[in-house]
């Protein structure tokens, strides 16, 4: 039986994903931290929808957090149809100043883990037809972010990342698929101490939509939910880049 893949199933944009895919009949493996909302979403659309899931409870922070999973895809022989990276944190404040864990940890979860569930799980992608990967990055990715360096690198990283791999894949049939998604109602903004912001005060898209947009348009290298934030991605790149990163700047404020 062939599974879709979701981190960060638990809440936000990972959990509208999984509700969202149940409803489509697919199969899932749910990864979070937090297994008693797993489970909870896990019996929701089990009920809902007679699909099969999976749940399992890593912490990506943890080298061995991939490891675990893997681990029990290869022991159950799960195939994986669908890959979504979506699992990720930010935190907002000057860099120097912030907990250097916690930065650490966030290109953990932001960066290796995407890259390490790539490619443990593409030979399975390969396996089945019609599959595959999404990569959750950010309009963040398009441009530089004072006060909140490292998360912008890491959204950086997942667009390349994962533009180069749709070209390197299409011929096989595996569609490589990167959601940028501008402001989202989610926990997001609360924990990365972004709630208050001039960013999140411009306006949000709700989690739904913002999932239901990534999924209808997975078979897209690029996919940038809304139009607003699609004018704001456009013209980042357009404005000269010392203008768009003082404005992201001011924007966290
Ligand atoms: N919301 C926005 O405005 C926005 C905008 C652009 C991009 N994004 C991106 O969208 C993705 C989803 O975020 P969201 O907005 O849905 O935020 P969210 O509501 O905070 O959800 C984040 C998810 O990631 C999981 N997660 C975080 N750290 C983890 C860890 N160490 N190990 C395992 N799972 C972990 C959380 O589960 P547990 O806590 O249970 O582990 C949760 O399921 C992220 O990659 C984020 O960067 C969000």
């Amino acid at each position: 039986m062939n599974h879709v893949l979701i981190t960060g199933a638990s809440a936000g944009i990972g959990e509208a994903f999984a509700r969202q895919l149940a409803e489509q009949g697919e199969h899932l493996i749910l990864v979070a931290r937090r297994r008693d909302r797993l489970d909870a979403i896990a019996d929701d659309v089990r009920r809902a929808h007679g699909v099969t899931v999976q749940t399992l409870a890593a912490d990506l922070t943890r080298a061995d957090g991939v490891n675990q999973v893997i681990e029990r895809i290869e022991h159950e022989d799960w195939g994986i149809k669908g890959l979504i990276n979506n699992a990720g944190f930010g935190e907002r404040g000057a860099f120097a100043d912030l907990d250097h864990g916690r930065q650490m940890d966030m290109v953990q979860v932001n960066v290796n883990t995407v890259v390490d569930f790539t490619h443990r799980l593409i030979p399975r992608l390969r396996e089945a037809s019609d599959a595959f990967i999404l990569n959750v990055a950010s309009l963040a990715s398009f441009q530089a972010g004072p006060q909140m360096t490292s998360y912008y690198a890491t959204k950086a990283f997942v667009l390349i990342f994962s533009e180069s791999l749709h070209e390197e894949l299409k011929a096989e049939g595996i569609h490589v698929s990167c959601l940028c998604p501008g402001p989202t109602q989610t926990e997001f903004a609360d924990k990365a101490d972004l709630a208050g912001s001039l960013l999140f005060r411009m306006g949000t898209m709700t989690a739904d939509d913002v999932a239901r947009i990534g999924l209808a348009r997975r078979h897209k290298a690029v996919v940038i939910p809304g139009f607003r934030n699609w004018l704001l991605a456009v013209l980042a790149q357009m404005s000269p880049r010392l203008v768009v990163r003082r404005l992201a700047g001011l924007l966290h404020k």
